[in-house]
C-alpha cells in the first residue's frame, strides 16, 4: 500500500512515524512518499508537485498535513483523486471557499479528518457511559489551550485549537443535536509569525441542542491545559458531573472521572479512568497511529473502522462553526507579543512535547 505525505513538517513526520510504526508492527507492506515545496533530509521519495506525485506515484492514501493556509489549495489539487485523504485539522482557514473543495473530493474513496483526541479512551468510555444510561447533556464547559507564542510553524489562529473541544461535544453527545454559537469574544495578537492580528483567543457560548455550551480557547494559553467539562441528568432526573482532561502531563496521558453528589453534597464517583500509554516508538502517537491504523485497515481489509472517520460533512460543519467564529469574534484592539527589533522562534528541532 502506497501513502502520500503532502507536507513533511511537524504533522507530517508524526504521520511518516505512525505509519512506519504500523508496518513494523502489523507486516503490513506500507511505501511512503512526500511532496514539499523543498526537499527534506529524508530517504523517503520526493515529488515538488502534487500532481505529479498522483500520477507517478499512484497513492492509496494521501495524509495533507501542509500548513493551514495551504489546506484549501493542495485538497484542491487532488480533484478527481479517487484513493482515501487524511487531513489535517482544521479543514481550511475561515478565508477559503467551501463549495469547491466538495467539487474537488467528490470522487475520494474514503475521507478523515484527523480529530485525535476521538482517538482517546477517555473520549470513548464517556461516550459509551452516555449512550450506554442515556444522559441528557444539559451543560457542557471547556478550556482548550496551549502555548504556540513565537512558534516557527505558520498558523491561521485558534480556529485550528479550538476545535478539538467543538468536535468532542459532539462526538461524545451525538443525540444532543447541532451545535449553533450565540456569542463570542476574542483577541488578536502577533504572537505567530502569521500576521500582526491573528485571532490568539476566544471565549464562547453556545447550545447543543438544549443544553448550553461555555468555552475557552488560546494559542497564548502559557501552559498546555486541556479539559472539557459535562453535566447531564439521568432518567430519575439525578445530575451526573464528568470531566475530561486530555494530553496531561503528557501527550496522550489522559483521564475521565464520573461523579455524582449526594444529598450531604458528598461525591460519589461513578468512574475514573487514567490512561499513560507508553509503547516503545509510538512516543505522542498513540493517538493519532489508532487512527491511522483503522484508516490502512479500511483501504487494505476493505474493514469498516472502529469507530466512524470524521467524514468531509462533519469537517465542513465545523468548518462553518470555526468561520463564525473568525467573523463574529468581538475583539478589543491587537496584543503585542514583539516589543523587540527581532522575534526569537521556538527551535525546530524542539522537543516534540513544546511543539505539540
Ligand atoms: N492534530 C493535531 O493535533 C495537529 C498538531 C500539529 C499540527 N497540526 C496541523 O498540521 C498542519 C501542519 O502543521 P505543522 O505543525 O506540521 O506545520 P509545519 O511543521 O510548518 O509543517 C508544514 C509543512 O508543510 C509544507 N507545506 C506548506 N505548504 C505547502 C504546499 N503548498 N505544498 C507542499 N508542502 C507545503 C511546509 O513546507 P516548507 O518547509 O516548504 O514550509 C512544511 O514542511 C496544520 O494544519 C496544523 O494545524 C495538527
Amino acid at each position: 500500500m502506497k501513502i502520500l505525505i503532502i507536507g513533511l513538517g511537524y504533522a507530517g513526520n508524526r504521520y511518516r512515524r505512525a505509519f512506519e510504526h504500523i508496518a513494523a508492527s502489523t507486516g503490513l507492506p506500507l511505501a511512503l512518499a512526500y511532496v514539499g515545496r523543498r526537499q527534506k533530509p529524508t530517504e523517503l521519495p520526493y515529488f515538488d508537485n502534487v500532481g505529479r506525485a498522483l500520477q507517478a506515484f499512484a497513492p492509496d492514501i494521501v495524509v495533507v498535513s501542509v500548513n493551514d493556509h495551504s489546506h484549501a489549495p493542495v485538497l484542491q489539487q487532488l480533484a478527481g483523486y479517487r484513493g482515501f485523504v487524511i487531513c489535517e485539522k482544521p479543514l481550511v482557514t475561515p478565508r477559503d471557499d467551501l463549495a469547491e473543495l466538495f467539487g474537488a473530493l467528490e470522487h475520494v474513496s474514503g475521507f478523515a479528518l484527523d480529530l485525535v483526541e476521538r482517538y482517546s479512551d477517555a473520549s470513548r468510555q464517556l461516550r459509551e457511559w452516555v449512550e450506554r444510561h442515556d444522559w441528557q447533556l444539559v451543560r457542557a464547559s471547556f478550556h482548550w489551550g496551549k502555548d504556540r507564542i513565537n512558534d516557527y510553524r505558520p498558523t491561521c489562529g485558534v480556529t485550528s485549537e479550538v476545535i478539538h473541544a467543538l468536535d468532542l461535544l459532539g462526538w461524545i453527545c451525538p443525540r444532543a443535536g447541532q451545535l449553533r454559537l450565540h456569542g463570542v469574544l476574542g483577541v488578536r495578537s502577533d504572537f505567530s509569525i502569521s500576521g500582526n492580528e491573528v485571532l490568539d483567543t476566544v471565549q464562547l457560548t453556545a447550545s447543543l441542542g438544549e443544553a448550553r455550551v461555555t468555552g475557552y480557547a488560546s494559542f497564548v494559553n502559557i501552559v498546555r491545559q486541556r479539559t472539557v467539562d459535562f453535566s447531564f441528568v439521568d432518567r430519575d432526573a439525578r445530575l451526573i458531573n464528568a470531566r475530561l482532561v486530555f494530553d496531561t502531563p503528557l501527550w496522550d496521558h489522559d483521564q475521565l472521572r464520573i461523579w455524582t453528589r449526594d444529598a450531604n453534597g458528598a461525591e460519589d464517583v461513578q468512574h475514573a479512568f487514567a490512561t499513560a500509554p507508553d509503547e516503545p516508538g509510538l512516543d505522542t502517537l498513540h493517538k493519532l497511529s489508532r487512527l491511522c491504523l483503522q484508516v490502512v485497515r479500511a483501504v487494505a481489509l476493505k474493514e469498516p473502522p472502529r469507530q466512524p472517520f470524521a467524514g468531509l460533512d462533519t469537517a465542513v460543519a465545523l468548518q462553518r462553526l470555526l468561520n463564525d467564529l473568525d467573523t463574529h469574534a468581538q475583539t478589543p484592539p491587537p496584543a503585542r507579543y514583539l516589543h523587540g527589533e527581532t522575534r526569537v522562534l521556538l527551535a525546530e528541532d524542539s522537543d516534540l512535547e513544546s511543539l505539540g
